[in-house]
């Protein structure tokens, strides 16, 4: 177990400010004032099933209406709005075609160099149809994994789309990924076809995603893989293999639009996105039909409190779970117009991202703390520049924000005006747990505030009791909920283990622990403090240590290491890695420049260690544990701080200290 949260915190952030909602936001929000949303709370308190039951039947469309709103008597296994059928892709497109939203703009798309693609509803539910029968043609069915590793393209949308329309759950992989992190996520999906471009721009280069697909399926390593259809992106030159790759721009296009959606069960598999544990590789979630479907529609709804008119932009990719639940689903499920941009400021386009909101005229904007802290870096003559008045709404997610950062952006991107949600949740919840609504809840900067209705969470101690305001304490979440994840794929063990089990029952029921740290004042607001397991998280992008070691480790210059996060102004966290050689090996910079070149190649740049330092040995427990709080220290050039007596060979510590 993790060392308790309650232990690690010394000094306790002291914030007093609070925003209270303004009475133009109350007036005109869905939720009015916190008196609203505790009733909210109440009604899902007392009767949840009623609660979830009536907003699936209000907030989705249904072929059949389902049976039995929860059934929870296999836990940690979940099972929502079962005997219910419905179609994801349907709620997303065919409904609002339906409702004469049809000429209403579903995707504004802004491509890296600088083009632009307007589609509206009907459009897209064109093109998802179209994309669905060519899928078809290349023989994918109902229960065929489909994986996409894909630049920031309308097509990506539009995949995701047409596979939720066949009732082929996706896996999408980050297009940052290496060919190797690929291939061991198409093996351990299965999947039977890949969508990928010919490439993608990424930072004012060009990534080769078909090429990198090419590696992952070289000499048959992949061998359920059967087809891998190829959008024209780049113009690059790519390989082609006859009999398994198309190009998107040859099959689709002679499609028929009709396609009507398959009917799927609540609990049949949307998808599956693979995220970072703390132990072994990276883990399959799956999220199924319906439960992920009303999570990310309500809770899109609820948080952005989104008007009819609105044009929102979430900075995410849609290689991770923000970009599922808050670019395509969420957004998409209540008629929205989403923004999707394929680029990300640099220096290069320092203003890029307030060029856009200035030329979409967007209302509401939803990025990462990291981006906040860069901005805030660089200064705010380059906001000032831009005409940033259409904004009515700003959000954060992925990691903590601290008090300085909400406030600079608050006041410098959103005029003092704009309400900010800084949102908690992750790839296994779904969508947004705890967050502020907006006409609701007073915010205080740095603080995610109170849980969503009907999510019960609570900060406890390691033995299951609840903490004193202001304690450190694991975060937990005491009820299911329509959004959680429903297992680990292929691995339900470690589903029961790492979420369910991980602490004990309270009142004899199973609670999900989250990985994270958290304290709650005396209002009840929750503090989000991090990961308390070997998790760390670099400019929002979830890393396992265990994965970055492995890496280092299969090189063959390398015994061991050990890979800490350490605290980062801008990127949250930046990785250091300890590394101790094989004998007859030498340190010097042209192997750190290789190490580091090595990480990128098995895993991918996100994961590249920003530092790495070599050492004769690692300090070790008795029983062979790496003491990481000891590397951590060094590595942040603290003094090693708490109990060192289990350290098995203490000249470790001098030397590592030299
Ligand atoms: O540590 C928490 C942090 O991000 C983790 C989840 O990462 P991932 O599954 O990649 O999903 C990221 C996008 C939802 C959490 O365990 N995290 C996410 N949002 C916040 C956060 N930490 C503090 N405040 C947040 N608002």
């Amino acid at each position: 177990m993790c060392p308790d949260p309650s232990s690690q915190i010394e000094t306790v952030l002291q914030e007093e400010r609070v925003f209270k909602p303004s009475s133009s936001i109350v007036d005109t929000s869905n939720i009015k004032g916190l008196e609203h949303y505790q009733q909210m709370v109440e009604a899902a308190r007392l009767n949840p099933e009623s609660f979830w039951g009536e907003a699936a039947l209000k907030e989705l469309h249904w072929f059949k209406p389902f049976h039995t709103v929860l059934d929870w008597s296999n836990p940690p296994f979940a099972k929502w709005f079962d005997g219910g059928k419905t179609n994801v892709s349907y709620n997303c497109l065919d409904r609002h075609v339906k409702q004469g939203l049809g000429n209403k703009l579903a995707i504004i798309w802004e491509g890296e160099p600088g083009e632009v693609r307007k589609i509206t509803y009907k459009e897209l539910f064109e093109e998802v149809c179209r994309v669905a029968n060519g899928l078809k043609e290349l023989g994918i069915g109902k229960g065929d994994l489909v994986a996409l590793y894909m630049p920031m393209v309308p097509e990506a949308a539009m995949a995701m789309l047409a596979c939720a329309r066949i009732g082929a759950p996706h896996s999408v992989v980050f297009g940052g990924f290496s060919s190797e992190a690929l291939r061991d996520r198409l093996n351990d999906g299965e999947a039977k076809a890949v969508i990928t471009a010919d490439g993608g721009f990424r930072k004012d280069k060009i990534i080769s995603l078909k090429n990198a697909v090419d590696s992952a399926l070289e000499n048959h390593s992949c061998p359920s893989v059967k087809s891998v259809l190829v959008v024209r992106r780049t113009c690059e030159e790519v390989a082609f293999l006859s009999g398994r790759d198309y190009w998107w721009h040859e099959l689709i296009p002679n499609q028929s639009i009709d396609c009507p959606p398959e009917q799927m069960d609540s609990e049949d598999r949307l998808f599956v996105l693979y995220t970072s544990g703390s132990t072994g590789k990276p883990k399959g979630v799956v999220h199924t039909t319906s439960g992920y479907n009303l999570w990310a529609h309500l809770t899109f709804k609820w948080i952005f409190d989104v008007k009819e008119d609105d044009v929102y932009w979430c900075t995410a990719d849609v290689g991770w779970i923000t970009g599922h639940s808050y670019i395509v689903y969420g957004p998409l499920s209540n008629g929205t117009t989403t923004v999707m941009y394929e680029g990300v400021p640099r220096p290069s386009n320092p203003g890029a991202f307030w060029d856009l909101i200035q030329k979409h005229k967007i209302n509401i904007f939803y990025t990462a703390p990291t981006a906040i802290r860069a901005f805030m870096k660089s200064g705010r003559s380059i906001p000032d520049q831009y005409d940033l008045s259409s904004l009515r709404l700003l959000g954060t997610v992925g990691e903590p924000i601290n008090p300085e950062a909400w406030i600079w952006y608050r006041e410098v991107i959103g005029a003092e005006k704009c309400p900010i949600v800084d949102t908690w949740w992750q790839t296994e919840t779904g969508g947004v747990m705890i967050s502020p609504l907006p006409g609701a809840i007073p915010t205080k900067p740095g603080s995610a505030t109170l849980p969503l209705p009907g999510i019960e969470a609570d900060v406890v101690t390691g033995d299951g009791k609840t903490v004193q305001a202001n304690k450190g304490g694991y975060l937990i979440i005491k009820r299911p909920w329509p959004g959680m994840m429903r297992t680990v794929h292929g691995n339900p063990q470690r589903f029961r283990e790492s979420y369910w089990e991980y602490l004990n029952p309270i009142n004899g029921e199973l609670v999900y622990f989250a990985g994270d740290g958290a304290r709650r004042d005396e209002d009840g607001y929750f503090w989000i403090m991090g990961r308390v397991d070997d998790v760390i998280n670099v400019s929002g992008h979830r890393l396992g240590t265990m994965e970055i070691e492995s890496a280092l480790v299969s090189h063959s210059s390398v015994a061991e290491a050990a890979v800490v996060g350490i605290p980062d102004d801008v990127k949250g966290e930046s990785v250091v890695a300890f590394v101790s050689l094989e004998t007859g090996r030498n340190s010097n910079d042209e192997l750190i420049s290789m190490l580091k070149k090595h990480v990128s190649q098995e895993i991918g740049a996100i994961a590249r260690p920003d530092e790495i330092r070599f050492t004769n040995a690692l300090p070790k427990t008795r029983s062979g544990k790496i003491m990481r709080r000891l590397l951590r220290a060094l590595a942040s050039g603290e003094e090693v701080k708490g109990d060192t007596s289990t350290l098995e060979d203490r000249n470790v510590l001098d030397e590592l200290r030299k």
